[in-house]
């Protein structure tokens, strides 16, 4: 009898915690409430799900899942939004919640993601930073100071682009983007740095174009050891070893730029600041932001400011261009908007751009269904969070889908039409209040560049438009024309537009 006494209060001293451990886990899981999603499989999760166009097939799931939805992609946990009224309650009531960014492996190359604005954690280095652009680099009278800059390199562009016609067969179109590439590549050399980086007509391709284009291609490429990172030593696909052989290159060639400057005094530099004095001339307090920037964080600032300016400009600019190919009656309508404000006899200036209504219309409705990057860059959640009715655990990867909600029928009417119009007489705007249309973001991490952003875009598109009359190609029609996508760190024309160029304005 002592004895089972003995056995019974051993027996309770082991199994009651035990048992209230495994109640309490097993209450809290199921108090625990995720997002609905589709069921994923062991190990991999829904991978397989996403294919090769994950905005796509994520977007599809809206009508079985409702418009916040898990996945399980490898081993990252993550919540996808499909709907204006999920990222309304997104970036109204979480978006501090939801501030930091998913650090992918190759970014920690060359120390590349501590020095960077768009992967910082959000802290006080992020902070100042983004300071540094809003109040310095991207406002509007930094901005019109540098009109003359913009003005040159895209001169440059038509004289690059009628060459490049003259010199093909007939019927034979220009490769538009690549234009458009190179002269945004430039006109960031001249803001940053004072300088063109590439020259199209010469046979030496420049160091640092290659040398950032190959990045942006390693940083787009979707990389195993992100999703699992238990195999991140192995560096399967060799992209580690890859992005750090060109994020070196291109760090030693900023550099010797940022060295020279700092060589050169304030008289040889001149009077007109670039946007690099402005880097290197920055005090901050030394106490909860740095007094100074260092050089590597500058070095990785400026060389940044490339993947995230040049390949959204270009893309955007090639978009609009196919869907006015595609629909000759709102091509006739923007060019008529052209001819009247700003006519034969003079060349398009960026001051016509608040004239021209129509033409602003046009680049919204690109925007709308070709936003460059259709998850924006992807958040990570700071802390546990109640979102909506779901308890969305710290760490949680999260994309907001902005392809898919520019393509809601809940918020447009006729959404697959490319119809500027819709975009006349309303307030529908692109700055982070208007929730059905986000391409440049919204919230705390809105895109920084989105003034000159803006600029660009509209001054190339307008300037392409002013200067030719554009044809496709003979063998292409507006019906035949191929609209498929290609994935990387920016989503772009999968077959770049060839088109034919005749000048109409000298
Ligand atoms: C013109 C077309 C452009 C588009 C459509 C675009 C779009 C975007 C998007 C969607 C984001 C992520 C926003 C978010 O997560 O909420 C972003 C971030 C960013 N963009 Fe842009 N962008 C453009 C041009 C530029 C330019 C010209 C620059 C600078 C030269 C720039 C610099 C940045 C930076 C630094 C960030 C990171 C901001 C942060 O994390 O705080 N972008 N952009």
């Amino acid at each position: 009898m002592e004895w089972e006494w003995k056995y019974l209060v051993w027996s309770a001293i082991f199994l009651i915690p035990g048992l209230v451990f495994l109640l309490a886990r097993k209450k809290s899981s199921s108090s625990y409430r995720l997002p609905p999603g589709p069921p994923g499989l062991p190990v991999i999760g829904n991978m397989l799900d996403l294919g090769a166009f994950p905005h796509q097939t994520i977007a599809e799931m809206k009508n079985k899942y409702g418009s916040v939805i898990w996945l399980r992609i490898g081993s990252v946990s993550t919540m996808a939004i499909l709907s204006a009224k999920a990222a309304a309650e997104l970036f109204k009531n979480h978006d501090v919640s939801f501030a930091d960014r998913t650090v992918i492996d190759v970014m920690k190359v060359q120390g590349y993601y501590m020095g960077s604005l768009a992967f910082a954690p959000y802290g006080s280095y992020w902070r100042v930073l983004r300071r540094i652009c809003t109040v310095e680099l991207f406002v509007h009278k930094r901005i019109n100071e540098t009109v003359p800059v913009r003005r040159k390199c895209i001169d440059d562009m038509l004289l690059w682009i009628e060459k490049e016609a003259n010199s093909m067969q007939r019927g034979t179109g220009v490769h538009v983007a690549h234009f458009v590439f190179l002269s945004t590549f430039n006109l960031l050399g001249n803001l940053f740095l004072s300088r063109d980086l590439v020259d199209p007509m010469s046979d030496k391709a420049s160091k640092f174009f290659d040398a950032v284009t190959g990045v942006a291609q390693w940083f787009g490429t979707p990389n195993i050891s992100d999703i699992f990172p238990g195999l991140r030593w192995l560096d399967l696909q060799g992209l580690r070893r890859k992005a750090d052989r060109d994020v070196k290159t291109a760090l030693e060639i900023v550099s010797k730029f940022v060295k020279e400057r700092i060589n050169k005094d304030r008289q040889e530099r001149g009077t007109r600041k670039d946007f690099l004095d402005v880097l290197l001339e920055f005090e901050g307090n030394g106490k909860d932001e740095p007094a100074k920037l260092s050089e590597h964080e500058i070095n990785i600032f400026v060389m940044e400011m490339f993947f995230a300016g040049t390949e959204t400009s270009s893309s955007i600019v090639e978009w609009a261009l196919t869907e006015l190919l595609c629909n000759p009656t709102v091509m006739a309508k923007v060019k008529d908007e052209i001819y009247e404000v700003v006519g034969p006899n003079r060349r398009f200036e960026e001051s016509d751009i608040d004239n021209l209504q129509y033409m602003q219309a046009v680049v919204k409705e690109t925007l709308r269904l070709h936003p460059p990057a259709p998850l924006l860059g992807p958040r990570r959640a700071i802390q546990d969070t109640k979102f909506m009715e779901y308890d969305i655990p710290k760490d949680t990867q999260v994309f907001v889908n902005v392809w898919a909600i520019g393509r809601d029928p809940e918020s447009w009417n006729d959404p697959l039409t490319f119809k500027p119009e819709r975009f006349l007489g309303s307030n529908i705007d692109f700055k982070g209040q208007d929730f059905e249309f986000l391409p440049f973001g919204a919230g705390r991490r809105i895109c920084v560049g989105l003034p000159l952003g803006n600029r660009m875009v509209h001054f190339i598109l307008g300037s392409l438009l002013h200067a030719f009359d554009w044809e496709l190609e003979c063998n292409v029609t507006s019906q035949t024309v191929d609209m498929k996508e290609r994935m990387g760190m920016v989503v772009s024309k999968s077959e770049p537009l060839k088109a034919i160029p005749r000048r109409i304005v000298a």
